[in-house]
């Protein structure tokens, strides 16, 4: 695990984590790690780990840290994180970065860039108020600004839904449970060497423009 580039996305819910994450993993050739995809699937599977987490998702909270932390290592343990991995949704506690950095640790590696994103809770309510996704291929869409061209239909073919986490009530408690338990990340990472900050209010393709090329010109990886 001695290649590559290796980063973390954190931000409020509706930030954009996931949109920008697809994006620079792409344009930057690593593994893009999708930790609310994770916990969803195994939800869907109905493994023992989905049993247990999904009451805690569908209100808004945060499964425990011995839960995620156990399954997250997992993922990054794969061969296809090997060259590097943008992990998106994880850490999202000071135990679970805590983790994170001992796992890393003991491969050998750190984290190169942490990329921050800051959004205004008006904006994240309505963004996710309007998010649909595809449960047959996982593609995001928004009403108001990325709609489907057919409507309620993805280009797959499969019918989109509302995440359940996306109603009214719960998406306010997701951002009272960030503001808690993941907003201290920040103050964990600011003064490390390849901490970021960027402005998620402004077009999604302007802010993933902005990342890579401070990724590019930041010269860690
Ligand atoms: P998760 O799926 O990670 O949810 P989240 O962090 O609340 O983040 P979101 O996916 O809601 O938002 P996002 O920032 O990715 O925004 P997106 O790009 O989709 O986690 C779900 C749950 O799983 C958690 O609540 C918890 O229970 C559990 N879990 C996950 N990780 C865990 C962990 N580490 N520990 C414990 N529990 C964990 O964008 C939102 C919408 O806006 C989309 O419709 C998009 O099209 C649109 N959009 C995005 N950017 C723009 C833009 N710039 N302009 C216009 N529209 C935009």
């Amino acid at each position: 695990m001695a290649n590559g580039c290796r980063l973390i996305i954190l931000g409020p819910p509706g930030a954009g984590k996931g949109t920008q994450a697809r994006q620079i993993a792409l344009k930057i050739g690593v593994k893009h790690v999708d930790c609310g995809q994770v916990v969803r699937g195994e939800v869907t599977n109905e493994t023992e780990f989905g049993r247990k987490a999904k009451e805690y998702m569908v209100s808004g909270r945060l499964v425990p840290d011995e839960l995620i932390i156990g399954i997250m290592h997992k993922c990054l343990g794969q061969e296809e994180c090997a060259d590097g991995f943008l992990l998106d949704g994880f850490p999202r506690t000071v135990v679970q970065a805590k983790a994170l950095d001992e796992f890393l640790d003991g491969c050998g590696v750190h984290l190169d860039y942490i990329i921050c994103l800051e959004i205004t809770e008006e904006t994240a309510v309505k963004r996710l108020s309007s998010r649909r996704y595809c449960p047959k291929c996982g593609r995001v869409y928004n009403l108001l600004t990325m709609p489907p061209k057919v409507p309620g239909q993805c280009e797959c073919g499969g019918k989109l839904e509302q995440r359940p986490d996306d109603m009214p009530e719960t998406i306010l408690n997701r951002m009272k449970v960030y503001e808690k338990e993941t907003a201290p990340l920040i103050d964990f990472y600011s003064d490390r060497d390849g901490y970021l900050e960027f402005d998620g209010n402004k077009p999604g393709e302007e802010v993933s423009d902005e990342i890579v090329r401070a990724i590019r010109e930041g010269g860690n990886c």
